[in-house]
């Protein structure tokens, strides 16, 4: 019998170590250690020896099996990872990986304020977009009733208490009297900042902040319920509509790429005397006159002007002693210019096919 164990351990092992492939590996593990296998046989037939001889029988029979179970294993493994060695075609073309992008808005806006800090100014964080109606209006010269308040269709909110985000009510609170119990509203643009600001520190200085702001308008291709402004404002004892146009000049020639005129409109703001309209050379042919700029030469970029004497009063300055200038420009308007977008409500419709070109 020992003599038999011997020879199927030779044989299974030979056996196994000619085997060519994962399904004839299967068979010889049938004919060895099936249940009708040559091993289970000699197990099978234990009963038939004597007691002396299953002493011994018995165990070497069983450590055949457990060497047999492993060689099979092993051969089965190398079959499996020689099978995924193979299946590695180096030479295919990967899969593209998708990395994200930012948002055109984003890229316009990142790029405006790089440009701004390499002229000194400071960028300072947009504020609250829940804003009371004293920093939206009254501080900056718009009082109640003031016709100009119609220019700005208001978003207000309903219950005061309710409404107040943490942000709001702590800013609300700090400023005492003035503002505490004030209807709250959703800014309707980025000029409430100039308050905030003046209100904390002193000048000179030179700012921008960019924002979110929201209007309660009708939708169509260049008017959405919220989009972004960067607002502007230069404070010092020496400051003049030459510094304000050349900087303006700087920053829509680098913003585009290309060496742009501007002009300046009277216009009228309440918070700004002068008040100024600012156009821009048109982008796409240069003052020849094309469809973009209506044949005029001229595209209006954003409103603009000398800070009012009431807005600095407003933040406790001396207006004898200060002069600055301030201007809103809207990011919307410089993305859809710069990437010819025809309309606005394209940067929030989350339409991949649109996004995905950035
Ligand atoms: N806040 C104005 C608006 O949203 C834009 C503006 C005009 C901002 C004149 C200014 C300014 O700072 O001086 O329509």
């Amino acid at each position: 019998m020992n003599n038999k164990i011997e020879e199927i351990k030779n044989r299974a092992e030979n056996e196994i170590k000619n085997c060519v492939d994962l399904k004839s590996l299967e068979d010889l593990k049938i004919k060895y250690l099936g249940r009708k296998g040559e091993v289970n046989q000699i197990l099978r037939s234990l009963g038939d020896l004597s007691l002396e001889e299953k002493k011994i029988i018995g165990p070497r029979a069983q450590s055949l099996r457990n060497e047999l179970d492993t060689l099979f294993e092993d051969k089965k493994n190398e079959f499996l990872s020689k099978k995924s060695r193979n299946s590695l075609d180096i030479t295919r073309p990967g899969k593209k990986i998708k990395i994200g992008h930012l948002h055109p808005l984003t890229i316009v806006e990142n790029d405006i304020i790089d440009i701004f800090k390499s002229m000194s100014f400071s960028v300072i964080d947009g504020g609250p977009e829940v804003e009371t109606e004293y920093y939206n209006f009254d501080a900056l010269n718009i009082p109640k009733n003031h016709p100009a308040r119609e220019m700005h269709d208001t978003f207000w909110l309903q219950d005061n208490q309710k409404q107040l985000t943490r942000d709001t009510k702590q800013l609300t609170e700090s400023r005492g009297s003035k503002v505490s119990g004030q209807k709250l509203l959703l800014r309707t643009h980025t000029s409430p900042m100039q308050i905030r600001y003046m209100e904390t520190h002193k000048p000179p200085f030179q700012i921008i902040v960019p924002g979110r702001v929201f209007r309660y308008e009708a939708t169509d291709a260049s008017h959405e319920i919220n989009f972004h402004q960067v607002e502007c404002l230069m404070v010092g004892k020496d400051i003049g509509l030459s510094n304000f146009k050349y900087i303006v000049e700087q920053f829509y020639s680098r913003v585009f790429r290309k060496k742009l005129s501007v002009r300046l409109r009277p216009s009228y703001f309440p918070f700004v005397e002068p008040g100024l309209e600012i156009d821009i050379q048109c982008v796409k042919c240069e003052g020849k006159g094309c469809n973009v700029c209506k044949e005029s030469g001229w595209l209006e970029v954003t409103g603009a002007g000398m800070v009012h004497p009431n807005v600095f009063r407003a933040a406790g300055y001396d207006p004898k002693e200060y002069q600055g200038f301030a201007f809103g420009a809207g990011v919307e308007r410089i993305a859809m210019l710069k990437y010819n977008i025809p309309d606005i409500r394209m940067f929030y419709s989350g339409d991949l096919k649109f996004i995905n070109q950035f």
